[in-house]
């Protein structure tokens, strides 16, 4: 497994490297959902390349940019036990040089659910991850449906942009618990750890009352809600039913009318602020449960 930094070097490891190239591109302290597009990426290229970067510009000011946790030895053993090629673990200074000025800005599927509460995060990620399509210049480009918003604005960057890239979607991992797995579950105590999991259970209690019948997006919205109100650690910041691509709530019935509805949330749990998701389609094709 190569590891490069700067600019020059990866471009001089990129000349060698067989097509198809997938990207996994990462913020490091790696778990199975991170492997887990690794992983799809073995199968289905000829390459594997990965990123390492805790991208300053998606974190905003009263946010955990500081206290984010690494483990860079770790993390590379445990990409090039799962048979990654090339690691690209660019410092600060390489993605954003002295007098660094141009952003990459999606304008309307970023107004809503993280984009709205959390202002200029996914200017940052689409920015960085850009800057990585622009270094790496893979085939395929590998995301986790843990991310739903991340996932719909990467695509729409990549259309508009004209990024011949084939974004691939992985589904949520989860523990035994239901949980799903993030770096930032790495903050919760275990008194916190034990109550996150009302976070896919609220989910999961909605998409039991979809899979019965119940097409009113409020309704599934509240059972939600009401869920995660019986969890005295956990505060819901939002719960969401929107349309899966332009991320617009829907109403009473909408999901039966469209392909299917994003069923999202964030919550906080003391101190640490968790989002997950699911998607409820008609053909009920879904994230594997745990
Ligand atoms: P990070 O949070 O490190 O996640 C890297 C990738 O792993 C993302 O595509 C994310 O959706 C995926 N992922 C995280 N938890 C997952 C889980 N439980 N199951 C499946 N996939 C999971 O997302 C980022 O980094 C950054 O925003 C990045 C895209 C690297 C840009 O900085």
């Amino acid at each position: 497994m190569q590891i490069v930094t700067t600019l020059a070097e990866l471009a001089t490891a990129r000349e060698a490297l067989a097509a198809p190239v997938g990207l996994v591109p990462t913020m490091g302290y790696l778990h199975k959902g991170h492997l887990s597009l690794v992983r799809r990426a073995r199968d289905e290229c000829a390459t594997v390349a990965a990123s390492i970067f805790v991208n300053p510009t998606q974190f905003g000011p009263s946010e955990d940019l500081s206290s984010y946790p690494r483990n860079l030895d770790g993390d590379l053993g445990a990409f090039e036990a799962a048979g990654v090629d090339l690691v690209w673990t660019p410092t600060p200074e390489v993605m954003y040089p002295p007098g660094f000025q141009t952003w990459v800005t999606v304008e309307e599927v970023t107004k809503r659910l993280e984009g709205e509460r959390r202002p200029g995060h996914f200017r940052g990620v689409a920015t960085v991850v850009a800057k990585l399509f622009n270094g790496v210049r893979p085939q395929r480009a590998y995301f986790g449906q843990k991310d739903a918003q991340q996932v719909v604005v990467i695509r729409q960057m990549a259309r508009d942009l004209s990024y011949p890239i084939e974004i691939v979607v992985c589904p949520t991992v989860r523990e035994a618990d239901g949980l799903a797995m993030s770096s930032r579950n790495a903050y919760l105590s275990p008194q916190e750890r034990e109550a996150a999991t009302v976070l896919y259970r609220g989910l999961a209690a909605a998409r039991a009352a979809f899979d019965a019948g119940e097409c009113d997006a409020e309704k599934l919205r509240q059972i939600v809600a009401d869920r995660v109100a019986g969890e005295p650690l956990a505060r819901l910041d939002y719960v969401s039913c929107a349309h899966p691509d332009t991320l617009e709530e829907l109403g009473r019935g909408s999901p039966t009318r469209f392909s299917g509805a994003l069923l999202s949330l964030a919550a906080w749990v003391g101190n640490t602020r968790l989002i997950d998701n699911v998607v409820l389609e008609e053909e009920r094709v879904r994230d594997p449960r745990p």
